[in-house]
C-alpha cells in the first residue's frame, strides 16, 4: 500500500532512492516519483505513472541532482494512478515535498480550510494537504510545523518530508503505517520496509506511532508526540539483502515457494526442544489454556486462509471452540467476546489495517490477544507485545501473492493447536510426539512436493487458456482450496472459487460442463470416500478433474482424476502444508503460462494499511 523512501547522505540520492523503490514496489506500482534538493537549493521533482522502469527513464533523459531526497511508489486511493497524482506532492511554491504511505481521513476538511486561506490544490489525493499545511503551519522550524501538522492530521501516514529552508534534514513520521530509519555514519535512510534499506545499512530503527524522526549527516534523531527527544538503540537485523533478492529464480513467487523447507524448519526448529511437554515458547501458560473457552483468529486475505486450517486443527486437537473471522467483518460486527476468550492476529506484514482494528476491537471487548507475524517490530506485533507475538520465520517475503508466510502461518498454528491439546489434557502424549516428530521431519517431505514442479508446468501449458477453476476438498482440504483459488485468481486473473465438495450439489454444480476445471484436494482420510464421490459427479457432467493426492491414495482416487498430482503422506494434519506447494505451483505455472507479472499483479498490494 505505496512505498516511501528517503535518503541523505553524501551520495547522489536518485540512485539509491530508486534502488530502494524498487525494492518496496511490491506495495504499490501504479505510479513513482522522486523529490531532490538540487545543488540551486531547489526541489527538483519528478514523476511517471505506470510501473518504475517509466520513472527511471524520465530520471535517464532529465535527471535531478542532490544529495538528499525522498521517494514513493504509490498503489492509488484518492484518485487515479497519473502523474499529477503521483507523490511527492509540494506545497504551492514548491519549497516543501512530502510523500506519504496511508490514509489522511479528513483531507477534504483540510483541503477546504487550506483553500480558504489561498493554498491551490492540483492533485485529486489525500496527500496534498499535508503539504499546504506544512506550508502553512512552518515558522521557520519544520520538526514543531510536523508536530503541529499531526495533532491536525486523521487517519494513518508514514510521511516521508524535505524542505528547501532546512535542506541538510529529511522529516519523517508515522501513524499506524509503517516507517523504518536506517542509520549509518554520515548517511540516513527512511523506508517503508527493511528490504529497501538492507544494501546500505542493517541497524534500524522502527518509528512507534505519533514519533518524529529527523535526518541529518551528523545522526538520526527520534522526538515524540511533545517534541521530546527519545533515546534508541537501533536493531541489528540479522538477515542479509540475499534473503530479499531473486537469486537466480525467474519471479520472487517461485523463490518463495521454493523457500518453504527452509521456512518450515525456521519456524518449528527454535520452538522444539525434544523434551515432551515443553511448551516454554507459548505465550500462555497452562493455567489460562485450561480457562479458555474460545479462540478467534482474526486476518485478511492468505492468512484467514491459515486461520481456516488453524481453526480445524485446534478444535480437533484441543478441542476448544475456534473460529476464523475476516477481520475487516469482524471489526465492526460488534462480536461479542465472552469470557477466556484468546483472539489471534495473524498477518504476514503486522501492518494489515483491517486485521490491526479487529484486533483493537477485541482487546477493547476484553479478549485475550496474541499474534502470529512474520515481520519483527511490525505495527500488530508491538500492539500486542513481543511477548504476545509468535514469529513465523519465513523471512522476507516480497512476492504479492503470500506463499511462504502462509505454510509457516498453518505450521505455528498447527503447533500451537498441539500444545493447546497436550496442555488440556485433550491430546495423549504419545499423539503429541508423533505430530511433533512428522513436524521435524516436514522439510524433507516439503522437497519432494516441490519435485511436482514439472507435471504442473506442463499442465499448465496445456490449461492456460481455461477462463473458470473450481477448487473443491473437504476439511482440511477445502481450507487449503479456498487458498489455492484465490492463489490463482491473484496471479493468472482466472476466474476461480473454492466450494466445500458437499457443497457443490446445493448450487455450484449448475456452473459444471464440459470443458470446466475442478481442481481437487483429496488427502483427509475420513473424508476420502465422500469426496471421490463429489467427483464422480463433477465428471458425469463433462468437467475434468485435476486431483492433489497423497501417495497412498493413488489406486482410489485415480479413476476420478485426468491428472493425478502425487504429494507424500503425512498425518491428515500436516496435509496442508504438503498440499499447498502443488497448488501453489500450480497457480504459479497457470500465471507464467499466460505471460502475467506474477510478482505484482494488477490492482493488488501486498500490505494493505487502508480499510
Ligand atoms: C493483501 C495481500 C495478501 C495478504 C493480505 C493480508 O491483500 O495481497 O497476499 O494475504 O493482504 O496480509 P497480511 O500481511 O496481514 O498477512
Amino acid at each position: 500500500m505505496c512505498g516511501i523512501v528517503g535518503y541523505i547522505g553524501h551520495r547522489e540520492a536518485s540512485p539509491i532512492l530508486m534502488e530502494g523503490l524498487e525494492r518496496l514496489s511490491y506495495r504499490g506500482y501504479d505510479s513513482a516519483g522522486v523529490a531532490v534538493i538540487g545543488r540551486d537549493g531547489k526541489i527538483g521533482l519528478r514523476k511517471a505513472k505506470g510501473r518504475l522502469e517509466n520513472l527511471q527513464a524520465l530520471l535517464s533523459e532529465d535527471g535531478v541532482q542532490g544529495r538528499v531526497g525522498i521517494g514513493h511508489t504509490r498503489w492509488a486511493t484518492h484518485g487515479e494512478p497519473s502523474n499529477l497524482n503521483a507523490h511527492p506532492h509540494t506545497d504551492m511554491k514548491g519549497d516543501i515535498a512530502v510523500v506519504h504511505n496511508g490514509i489522511i481521513e479528513n483531507h477534504l476538511s483540510l483541503r477546504r480550510q487550506l483553500e480558504m486561506n489561498g493554498a491551490q490544490f492540483v492533485s485529486q489525493t489525500d496527500t496534498e494537504v499535508v503539504a499546504h499545511l506544512l506550508n502553512f503551519l512552518y515558522e521557520g522550524d519544520m520538526k514543531t510545523a510536523l508536530l503541529k501538522a499531526m495533532s491536525m492530521l486523521e487517519g494513518s501516514y508514514a510521511l516521508g518530508v524535505i524542505c528547501t529552508r532546512e535542506p541538510h534534514v529529511i522529516y519523517c513520521a508515522r501513524l499506524g503505517s509503517p516507517l523504518v530509519i536506517g542509520c549509518k555514519e554520515g548517511e540516513g535512510f527512511i523506508a517503508s520496509d527493511i528490504p529497501a534499506l538492507l544494501s546500505h545499512t542493517r541497524d534500524v530503527i522502527f518509528l512507534k506511532d505519533k514519533e518524529i524522526g529527523e535526518l541529518s549527516r551528523s545522526g538520526v534523531k527520534v522526538y515524540d508526540v511533545f517534541g521530546n527527544l527519545q533515546h534508541y538503540e537501533p536493531y541489528h537485523v540479522e538477515w542479509d539483502l540475499n534473503s530479499a533478492e531473486k537469486g537466480g529464480y525467474a519471479h520472487y513467487m517461485l523463490k518463495e515457494i521454493h523457500e518453504q523447507p527452509e521456512a518450515a524448519k525456521k519456524t518449528f526448529e527454535p520452538r522444539y526442544s525434544g523434551v515432551p511437554g515443553d511448551y516454554g515458547w507459548l505465550p500462555i501458560g497452562p493455567e489460562e489454556v485450561r480457562r479458555l473457552r474460545k479462540i478467534t483468529i482474526v486476518a485478511c486475505g492468505t492468512a484467514y486462509h491459515a486461520g481456516v486450517a488453524g481453526r480445524y486443527a485446534i478444535e480437533k486437537l484441543a478441542r476448544i471452540p475456534a473460529e476464523a473471522a475476516i477481520a475487516s467483518e469482524y471489526r465492526y460486527r460488534e462480536p461479542v467476546i465472552g469470557p477466556e476468550e484468546l483472539v489471534i492476529a495473524v498477518s504476514q506484514s503486522g501492518e494489515t489495517a483491517d486485521t490491526l482494528a479487529a484486533l483493537r476491537e477485541a482487546k477493547r471487548r476484553g479478549a485475550r490477544v496474541m499474534a502470529i507475524c512474520n515481520v519483527v517490530g511490525s505495527t500488530i506485533a508491538r500492539e500486542v507485545g513481543d511477548a504476545n507475538t509468535l514469529y513465523t520465520y519465513a523471512g522476507p517475503e516480497i512476492a504479492v501473492a503470500s506463499t511462504k508466510a502462509y505454510m509457516t502461518q498453518m505450521e505455528l498454528l498447527l503447533m500451537l493447536a498441539i500444545a493447546l491439546g497436550e496442555m488440556r489434557g485433550e491430546l495423549p502424549a504419545e499423539r503429541a510426539r508423533e505430530l511433533h516428530s512428522q513436524l521435524h521431519g516436514l522439510p524433507a517431505e516439503l522437497e519432494k512436493a516441490l519435485l511436482t514442479e514439472q507435471q504442473l508446468q506442463r499442465f499448465a501449458s496445456l490449461a492456460s487458456h481455461k477462463k473458470h477453476v473450481f477448487f473443491v476438498g473437504r476439511g482440511l482440504d477445502y481450507a487449503l482450496s479456498m487458498e489455492a483459488a484465490l492463489k490463482l485468481k491473484e496471479v493468472s486473473y482466472i476466474f476461480s472459487e473454492a466450494y466445500a465438495a458437499g457443497e457443490l450439489k446445493h448450487g455450484p454444480i449448475a456452473l459444471l460442463q464440459e470443458g470446466r476445471l475442478v481442481v481437487a484436494t483429496v488427502t483427509q482420510s475420513a473424508l476420502v470416500d465422500k469426496t471421490l464421490s463429489n467427483l464422480r459427479e463433477v465428471k458425469a457432467r463433462g468437467a475434468s478433474v485435476v486431483a492433489i493426492c497423497r501417495e497412498s491414495l493413488r489406486d482410489k482416487v485415480q479413476p476420478e482424476a485426468d491428472e493425478l498430482i502425487l504429494i507424500p503422506d503425512a498425518d491428515d494434519l500436516l496435509m496442508p502444508l504438503l498440499a499447498v506447494i502443488p497448488l501453489q505451483l500450480f497457480a504459479y505455472c497457470m500465471a507464467v503460462a499466460r505471460g502475467c507479472d506474477v510478482d505484482k499483479p494488477r490492482n493488488l498490494a501486498k500490505s494493505v494499511t487502508v480499510e
